[in-house]
């Protein structure tokens, strides 16, 4: 008998699990895998265009919290396996806290695992087996924050001193990652490696600067190396920041790809392809939860955030599901009985906005919303909305942008840098 506390709302109307789950799509998935991907078909074009027309290519996307950057950049390494690349479902983090000798580290363990991925006979072939030892003893460096690696020439040998300054590994790195490569084309099978960059976040001004100056610092050793194919991920804001910061950088990257928020009938596809995934038996039509005019009333709210327009279904569904567990439901739920969900909602990203924010910046987040909240604004118009110099303007912005309230739209050369409030400011503000 099933506990009443571990009652499964989902199972109780026909699914398997949440059918709004927050995951990122995964090629080894079986509940949340890639087929359930939607649209975007121009960027995978050009996405993919760029890895299949060079030997080497690095190229970022962009784009607002939650729009789907990650999971773009899951669909495209899964088309380029389908086209001999080899790639992992792992990706790498960067964040100030690296040394150049760690994103390099990390860039080798990323271009060793997505070989293994995809071709485990080769561990046995002497490139690997260097890298292998490298990748290993960085692994353990990281966890134990004192092991160190030496690299002598082109060759590897290990110290395992506690406490040493850590030796430079820029010469041995480039000869472990060029051969690692070349192991890869040698066979004649692969068209080389796809490495995947996650989550550069948004930064203070200072740490922007470490992190654009980090992958500066890897650019020729790391980057810029036959076969191997390089895409970062980030909001704009932070993709912007460090891309563009660096000439030497930018020069080498194609221009950033800013995501557009998915259209309202991809959004409805997404979840029919769901619903369809995850219903419990196959062989009937699955049960609708909620009229559409719920979708649409969050896809103003979220405006192109679906990590917040799943998160408020998962999250309102539930609730619904549960309050309603001993009256008979009549589903689908409508917009009317999703309201009062929606308010809750807002109700606690407000509180938890203004926690993270302070009174002064949130009280500015307020001031917007209440002048439009659907207005993109420039440093000059928030100057006059918030009674503040230009110059105090730029810090507050950068403060919100950090604090995931507001972001910036992409630069055009002509106009000045416009900006937005995101999907949880939005919501945070929501007065219906
Ligand atoms: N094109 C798509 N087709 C189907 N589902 C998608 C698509 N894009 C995103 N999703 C789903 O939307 C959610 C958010 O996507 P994802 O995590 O990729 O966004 P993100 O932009 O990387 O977010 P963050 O800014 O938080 O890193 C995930 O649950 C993902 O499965
Ligand atoms: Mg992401």
């Amino acid at each position: 008998m099933t506990s009443a506390a571990l009652f499964n709302v989902w199972k109780s109307c026909g699914f398997k699990s949440s059918p709004y789950f927050q995951d990122v799509l995964q090629e080894s998935s079986d509940t949340k895998s890639l087929r359930l991907f939607v649209g975007r078909e121009e960027e995978q074009r050009q996405l993919l265009t760029t890895i299949g027309s060079s030997d080497s290519s690095r190229q970022a996307v962009a784009g607002f919290p939650g729009v789907g950057k990650t999971t773009l950049v899951q669909y495209i390494k899964a088309e380029a396996k389908k086209a001999n690349y080899c790639v992992s479902d792992e990706f790498i983090s960067i964040t100030p806290e690296h040394s150049s000798d760690a994103l390099l580290g990390q860039l080798i363990a990323g271009i060793y695992d997505s070989i293994c991925a995809c071709e485990p006979e080769l561990k046995d072939r002497e490139e690997m087996k260097n890298a292998c030892h490298f990748v290993e003893f960085t692994r353990q460096r990281n966890i134990s924050g004192g092991m160190q690696i030496m690299g002598i020439g082109g060759e590897i040998s290990v110290s395992t001193e506690i406490h040493d300054p850590i030796v430079g590994l820029t010469l041995p790195a480039r000869h472990i990652i060029k051969n690692l490569l070349k192991c890869v084309l040698d066979e004649n099978k692969f068209e080389g490696v796809i490495l995947h960059l996650n989550n550069i976040e948004n930064l203070s001004e200072s740490d922007t600067l470490k992190a654009a100056d980090l992958l500066r610092s890897v650019r020729d050793t790391g980057l810029m190396v036959d076969g191997l194919h390089l895409i970062v991920v980030g909001p704009t804001s932070a993709v912007q920041d460090v891309i563009n910061r660096h000439r030497q950088i930018e020069s080498v990257f194609t221009p950033i790809m800013i995501l557009e928020q998915l259209t309202l009938s991809d959004v409805h596809k997404l979840l029919e392809n769901r619903y369809e995934a995850l219903k419990i038996d196959s062989g009937q039509p699955f049960h609708r939860l909620i009229k559409n005019s719920i979708v649409e009333e969050l896809y103003t709210i979220f405006c192109g955030d679906l990590r917040g327009i799943l998160k408020s279904l998962d999250h309102g569904i539930k609730t619904l599901l549960l309050r309603n567990r001993n009256d008979t439901i009549s589903l689908p739920f409508t917009l009317a009985d999703f309201r009062p969900i929606i308010r809750e909602l807002s109700q606690q990203e407000s509180e938890k906005l203004e926690r993270n924010l302070g009174d002064l910046n949130w009280e500015r987040i307020v001031n917007w919303a209440d002048k439009d909240l659907d207005s993109t604004q420039t440093q000059e118009s928030l100057s006059r909305i918030w009674a503040i110099s230009v110059g105090n303007v730029s810090i507050k912005i950068r403060e919100l942008i950090t604090a995931g309230a507001v972001e910036a739209l992409p630069k055009r050369v002509e106009r000045k840098i416009q900006y937005l409030l995101t999907g949880s400011a939005r919501l945070a503000t929501y007065k219906k």
